[in-house]
């Protein structure tokens, strides 16, 4: 259990969004992502000295409605700092996330920036991952049988995440999304994203293994902890 309130998902983007300097600044997708979206509006007006590159059409969206200065990704992009959401962040702060269907995007953006901060409410807190939350897997929609055929037999119990009764969601890639259900909770994030995301078919996992930097929890009165990983995270 654990308080998800908006309240708590609030908190934790202000403390965050409080972080941040003028400069290219990646933005994560999702509810807590949205949080912090707004508070970069109210502390930042119309981002100033900002240049923002958005992981979801919906994080763009929201962030031009207040005037923040989005743009497209350039070839040689590197951002000072990405803010994001997650699904689940364990003990050794491993991350899972997808949830809002953006995980390729948000992956690569992470990989280019220099420090990702990753804010939650505690609800996300687990020990290890596959406690609570599905893997999402993003695959081409031609492969996706047999992506599904191959997961099972893998021990994953699977599904097609779905817009409404019958039809695939599809996200900014043009592609779909495989929610796998882990038999028990992960052993080795690393080695599992590796194998899901070896397959012919496979364009990205929602396992972010070693990629956080700080992991910032909210909670709905107001106080915000702080977890930051230990030197040397490993990046993909
Ligand atoms: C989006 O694809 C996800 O990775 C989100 O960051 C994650 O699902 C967390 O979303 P909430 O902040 O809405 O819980």
């Amino acid at each position: 259990m654990g308080d998800s309130s908006d309240a708590a998902k609030a908190a934790a983007a202000r403390f965050a969004v409080a972080r941040l300097t003028p400069g290219r600044v990646a933005l994560g997708t999702g509810s807590t992502a949205a949080w912090a979206v707004r508070a970069i509006a109210e502390r930042f007006p119309k981002g100033r000295d900002f240049e923002f590159v958005c992981s979801s059409r919906a994080t763009e969206d929201l962030a031009r409605s207040l005037e923040l200065p989005v743009r497209g990704l350039r070839e040689d992009d590197q951002f000072t700092v990405m803010v994001d959401g997650a699904d689940e962040v364990s003990e050794a702060l491993d991350l899972t996330k997808g949830g809002g269907g953006a995980l390729f995007r948000e992956k690569l953006l992470a990989v280019l920036s220099e420090e990702l901060i990753i804010m939650i409410d505690p609800s996300k807190l687990v020990t290890r991952l596959g406690e609570k939350a599905s893997i999402p897997v993003e695959v081409v929609p031609f492969a996706r049988g047999v992506l599904t055929e191959r997961f099972r037999k893998q021990g994953y119990q699977v599904h097609l995440r779905t817009l409404r009764e019958g039809v695939p969601y599809v996200t900014d890639n043009g592609n779909e999304i495989l929610d796998l259900r882990p038999s028990r909770p992960l052993e080795d994030p690393r080695a599992t994203a590796a194998e899901l995301r070896a397959p012919i078919g496979v364009v990205e996992t929602g396992l972010f293994p070693g990629m956080a930097h700080r992991v910032v929890i909210g909670h709905s009165d107001g106080r915000v902890e702080e977890r930051i990983a230990s030197a040397g995270v490993r990046r993909r």
